[in-house]
């Protein structure tokens, strides 16, 4: 049996506890999962990758089938590129559903054979995105429960050192 490996794409911009939760559904399902971390996303991030990588190694350490890389370029070409069948979304509202449906149409037509494979975080994420983690945090709201500690910590040291 060839190993299960899927890739779970996103810019984690930051990581929140809705993408952790997404994650290790997957490995549990699957032999391996890679976080694929977007090099340069159109949005300008407020983590440079690197950190971005780093916070998400800390948070995967304690479980040896997750891993963490950048890509960059077509996702299908690095899924292929590592082999990996399967590329894994989280679906968290009906407002996600039409760019996703898009995005996995689009990329089983350049690569029919990577299949793109949904997931539904706990309830109690499925409001939840980094975009709106930033805002709060921004605007002095407690993020405390809706991003790993050691996110919450680099947001934190972030905002004192401006
Ligand atoms: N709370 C969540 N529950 C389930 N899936 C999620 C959650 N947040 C993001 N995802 C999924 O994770 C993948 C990567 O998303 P992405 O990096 O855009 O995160 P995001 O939180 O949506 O960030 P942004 O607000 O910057 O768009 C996508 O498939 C997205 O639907
Ligand atoms: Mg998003």
């Amino acid at each position: 049996m060839p190993e299960r490996l899927a890739v779970y794409p996103g810019t984690f911009d930051p990581l929140t506890n809705g993408h952790v939760d997404i994650i290790l559904r997957g490995a549990r399902l699957f032999d391996r999962i890679i976080v694929a971390t977007l090099i340069n996303p159109e949005k300008s991030p407020l983590f440079p990758v690197e950190e971005r990588v780093e916070m998400a190694r800390q948070v995967f350490e304690p479980y040896p089938n997750v891993e963490v890389d950048t890509f960059d370029g077509l996702l299908v070409d690095y899924a292929r590129r590592k082999g990996a069948q399967v590329i894994v979304r989280g679906l968290r509202a009906v407002s996600d559903f039409e760019y996703e449906l898009q995005m996995a149409l689009m990329n089983r037509r350049l690569h029919p054979d990577v299949e793109t494979v949904f997931m539904m975080p706990a309830e109690a994420y499925t409001y939840l995105s980094s975009r709106l983690v930033k805002e709060i945090f921004a605007l002095g709201g407690s993020i405390a429960g809706l991003v790993p500690e050691v996110v919450e910590t680099r947001l934190h040291a972030k905002q004192r050192t401006g």
